[in-house]
């Protein structure tokens, strides 16, 4: 089985006209993507940020929750939020992950697009169970990850579709599909491919 990490990327991501941009961290997406993170057996949520003055504030974020009150009255947020930290890039990120578990990672990119050479949820669940090579999955934030990005991804993963043509999922709801689809009990292939 692949260890699994997640990056939730805000640089480089492109803003509403396609340009590359920052974007700021938010609360929510710290929050719920970790506690989506735990829940699905993932070792590590990075939040990519180069901005190091959003750190204080995730840091805060990280420290409420981590400890004092709200560990105390929230222990399971705690335990989601023990698998987060801050990362400075996406290269920060694999370097990481490729100290702790002797490999660079698989780059598994996400992207509310098709596009030509998409990989099914299927195939990629089936090579998690059968590879033991790291896997890193790479969630964007504003409009997306930048085309860059997507192009230096070993994977890009075929867009969630609903059975309506309206395609503006948040990147949380969108993470956890993909963690449901990928590594959840009920959607795992029963014939590994
Ligand atoms: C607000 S969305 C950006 C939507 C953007 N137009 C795009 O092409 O990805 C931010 C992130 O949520 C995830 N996401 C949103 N909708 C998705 C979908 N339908 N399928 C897969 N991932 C999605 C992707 O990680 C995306 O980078």
């Amino acid at each position: 089985m692949s260890p699994v990490y997640c990056a939730l990327v805000h640089h480089p991501v492109v803003d509403r006209g396609g340009e590359e941009v920052s974007t700021s961290v938010t609360n929510l997406d710290v929050h719920d993507i970790a506690r989506s993170a735990r829940t699905y057996g993932l070792r590590g949520y990075f939040v990519v940020s180069p901005i190091e003055a959003q750190y204080p504030v995730v840091q805060r974020i990280l420290d409420h929750w981590r400890e004092g009150s709200g560990k105390n009255r929230f222990p399971e947020r705690a335990e989601a939020l023990s698998i987060v930290e801050i990362s400075s890039s996406v290269d920060d990120a694999i370097t990481r992950v490729e100290a702790r578990e002797g490999q660079p990672p698989r780059l598994v990119a996400t992207s509310a697009q098709s596009g030509v050479g998409r990989t099914s949820y299927e195939l990629e669940a089936a090579r998690l169970i059968r590879e033991p090579q790291p896997t890193l999955l790479l969630f964007g934030t504003g409009h997306g990850l930048s085309e860059s990005l997507l192009r230096r991804a070993d994977t890009v993963l075929e867009p969630i579709q609903g059975p309506t043509d309206y395609n503006h999922l948040s990147v949380r709801a969108a993470a956890a599909i993909t963690l449901d689809r990928l590594l959840g009990r009920n959607s795992r292939p029963k014939d590994p491919i």
